[in-house]
């Protein structure tokens, strides 16, 4: 049977009022160009959907993951919108995600995030994207863990017999390039060990241990790695597969109730909560350009082509009173770090943040540390 692959490919390349949200012109050339290259029948189905200063690509075919023309469509898109819209509009941060100047047959590691899943189609197969903005990919590590790992969260993995031979976690160590394997529930406390140092490690896959079913991808570039140097967070994606045999749509979201603290926010330099936001109503950051947030788009999957509510519209997952409770929560525990100031853990340590004047600071006061005995 032929396999059908989702890739979401992302990038911030300007927007409208300091880092708030793109321009819809912008938007509105990137659905242009996905439609032309499904009417070409390079891609099946698409959504182009943004999450604060971030667009997102999320496209549908059966050319696999990594696959150059798909990579090229997605770096073009942003390139275009960065020349034709981003730049002469003046629009803030234009084009900051593209990191280097020519193509060269693969979107990793020139700037763009990338999730990309291949999988043979399920009977019917439910899927959920998320997306996130002013945070990086380890962001996704405490939802994934209990999603798949939990089963204080996912009450599958107790109660349904396909979920009960737990799942394989594949980590990446984002500075060295190097991914790792480990099982749960036999591995979890080293599973734990790694994802509870997000900036270095992020889950990159997650396979459902029985029969090695593609679960979960989530984009795992860094940014500051590929450049050398802080120019922005990542701005994640993650795309989960849910239901029969997987962790129900419920659980997936549930793991995402009580906003957890992740590293971006204001100048990517301190730890916020993350958000969970309807795409429809509130994709923007505004509260010391945050709080951190997170959108959930669900879809059915059908041969080869995304099922909305109405044509590719996804299902708006966190619009529901429900999340209030999430988002108030995280307003107060956003207003809460704030109490702290650019004290640690408000602020992120030396070696993550954006900007520093810390070695200035120190260069000044040099000759006036004095050696104690
Ligand atoms: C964080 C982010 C913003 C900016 C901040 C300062 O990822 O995009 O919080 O860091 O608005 O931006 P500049 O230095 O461009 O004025
Ligand atoms: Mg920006
Ligand atoms: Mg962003």
């Amino acid at each position: 049977m032929v396999k059908t692959t989702i890739s979401v490919i992302k990038a911030d390349v300007g927007s409208v009022a300091g880092h708030h949200r793109p321009h819809k012109k912008m938007l509105d050339y990137a659905k242009q160009k996905l439609a032309e290259a499904k009417e070409s029948g390079l891609i099946k189905s698409f959504y182009v959907y943004h999450v604060g200063d971030d667009i997102g690509l999320v496209m549908t075919h059966h050319k696999g993951e990594n696959n150059p023309e798909i990579h090229k469509l997605a770096w073009d898109t942003f390139k275009e919108i960065t020349d034709k819209i981003s730049k002469p509009l003046k629009l803030y941060g234009a084009g900051q995600d593209l990191l280097k100047e020519a193509f060269s047959g693969n979107v990793k590691g020139m700037g763009p995030g990338v999730a990309e899943l291949e999988f043979e189609e399920r009977k019917s197969d439910p899927i959920v994207v998320f997306a996130a903005d002013k945070t990086e990919p380890g962001a996704w590590n405490l939802p994934l863990y209990k999603i798949f790992a939990d089963p204080f969260n996912t009450a599958g993995l107790i109660i349904d017999p396909s979920l009960h031979d737990g799942f394989i976690f594949e980590v990446m160590d984002l500075k060295e390039g190097k991914v790792v394997r480990l099982k749960a529930p036999e591995e979890s406390y080293d599973i734990l060990g790694l994802l509870g140092t997000p900036g270095r490690y992020a889950v990159s896959k997650v396979f459902r241990a029985r029969d090695m079913l593609p679960a979960a991808a989530a984009s795992t570039s860094r940014l500051s790695f590929i450049a050398g140097k802080y120019v922005g967070k990542d701005d994640p994606v993650l795309i989960v597969r849910t239901q029969h045999g997987l962790p129900a749509v419920g659980e997936v979201l549930a793991a995402f109730a009580v906003p957890h603290l992740v590293a971006g926010w204001m100048r990517g330099s301190h730890n916020g909560p993350l958000m969970p936001v309807s795409f429809r109503k509130h994709p923007i950051v505004t509260y010391f350009d945050g709080p951190p947030r997170v959108i959930a788009m669900g879809w059915q999957i059908s041969n080869g082509e995304l099922i909305g509510v109405d044509g590719t519209e996804p299902a708006d997952l966190f619009d529901d009173p429900f999340w209030d409770y999430s988002r108030n929560l995280a307003s107060q525990i956003a207003v809460y770090m704030r109490t702290m100031g650019e004290i640690m853990p408000a602020r992120l340590e030396p070696a993550e943040l954006e900007y520093t004047t810390l070695p200035k600071i120190l260069a000044k006061l040099e000759s006036r540390f004095k050696k104690v005995d």
